[in-house]
């Protein structure tokens, strides 16, 4: 475990009522900055997936996870609710990246039709659209990295691609895009949109008026890791291919929808009761107040950093987003920088290689992604941290 002494961050608290949330979670030996990794879950959410894990080796899985379900199904109301769609078109996966591969294979989509998509979007997506045969198209975007919505506008029109892809909140720097204005004319032009809410879900508002959405647990909602989610408006639920899958969920449910055959049959069950638990806590500290904080969070981190010798805040100062990357100007190894940060100063970052944006990534960057309850004196220990290092 690595010693961050007396005179750590620990000893200045957050302001209310963010000391709360960090009081509700493990007490930490390090400075966090983390959340765009893994957020911190609460102890409440540790409990409820230690006490599901239990219940399996005392009365049996398959027993432990039918008395689950009425948790399961209120926390997939609660999400769905988030999201403004059904819950009946929410449906659980293993993560992000397994909820796209779902939603891929069931997307009636052939080689060849094109996903519009900007220069910032998350690699690993590009790179499963090139794998599905999807001709990758970009979409203009004003300097800052957000899309051009006219520009969108007018490729509605003239050559409307398969679908468009968004990814709402980028994961490495500070990038928001206009998803709910792009969810109008994209519904407008009758071309669905897809939204990576990986980074957004718990960070922003997820109810935009999206046709496809997918998302993780573990970040911004501290929730456990190994648990995703994806949804489907309920205007293409008819046009889902759905997998031939005898071993998996079987026949519909009453009430149910095709979108819930993509749901995996074997599955990280304490993990899903565990989501759920973060999903009552963030609705019970209420969504538009921890979007704010966390905007907030954001500029903070900008403005203690923006100065700092040798490094460039890539992106908006202003963007209203937690993640904020730091670029090296003096050819530093980035890698090298956040094991330092680690095992010198305690401090947990991220260090973001090219392959998570490269339609504009160049460099590496230090990605720090604090949760709500940042503070003035964490920032300023990660300051002296990365000058200590120079
Ligand atoms: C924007 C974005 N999309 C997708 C993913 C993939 O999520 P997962 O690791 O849950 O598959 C990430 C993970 O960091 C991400 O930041």
């Amino acid at each position: 475990m690595v010693d961050v002494g007396p005179a750590s961050f620990a000893n200045a608290g957050p302001e209310e009522p963010w000391q709360r949330w960090r009081e509700a979670r493990p007490a930490t030996t390090v400075l966090h900055l983390d959340t765009a990794a893994a957020g911190r879950s609460s102890i409440t959410t540790l409990r409820a997936v230690a006490s599901h894990a239990e219940r399996e080796a005392v009365i049996g899985a398959y027993v432990a996870e039918a008395d689950a379900g009425p948790v399961i199904e209120q926390g997939r109301a609660d999400l769905a609710s988030l999201l403004g769609l059904p819950a009946a078109g929410l449906a659980f996966a293993e993560s992000a990246s397994a909820a796209r591969a779902a939603l891929l294979a069931a997307w009636p989509v052939r080689p060849g039709d094109a996903v519009a998509v900007t220069p910032s979007e998350w690699g690993p997506n590009i790179s499963a659209f090139a794998d599905a045969g999807l001709r990758i198209e970009e979409l203009a975007v004003h300097e800052d990295g957000t899309v051009d919505l006219a520009g969108l506008e007018r490729l509605l029109a003239d050559q409307p691609p398969a679908f468009v892809h968004l990814t709402h909140v980028a994961s490495h720097r500070g990038l928001v895009q206009p998803v709910a204005a792009a969810a109008r004319l994209c519904a407008a032009a009758g071309v669905p949109l897809w939204v990576d809410g990986a980074q957004a879900i718990g960070h922003a508002d997820g109810a935009i008026g999206v046709d496809v959405w997918y998302g993780t647990s573990r970040k911004w909602l501290t929730g456990p890791r190994g648990v995703g989610m994806l949804a489907v408006a309920e205007r293409w639920w008819d046009r889902l291919r759905i997998p031939d899958n005898p071993l998996g969920r079987g026949a519909l449910a009453a009430g149910s929808s095709p979108v819930r055959m993509l749901e995996s049959a074997e599955s990280n069950v304490a993990g899903r009761v565990g989501l759920c638990s973060a999903v009552r806590d963030y609705l019970d500290l209420g969504p538009a107040r921890v979007h704010n904080r966390l905007a907030e969070v954001g500029k903070l981190t900008r403005l203690a950093l923006g100065d700092l010798p040798g490094w460039t805040v890539h992106g908006s100062p202003t963007a209203p987003s937690a993640i904020t990357a730091l670029l090296p100007d003096q050819g530093q190894d980035v890698a090298r920088v956040r094991a330092r940060l680690i095992t010198e100063h305690g401090i947990v970052t991220t260090h973001a290689s090219t392959l998570r944006a490269p339609g504009e990534m160049t460099r590496p960057a230090l990605r720090i992604s604090p949760h709500v309850d940042c503070t003035a004196a964490d920032l300023a220990a990660l300051r002296a941290a990365i000058e200590a290092l120079s």
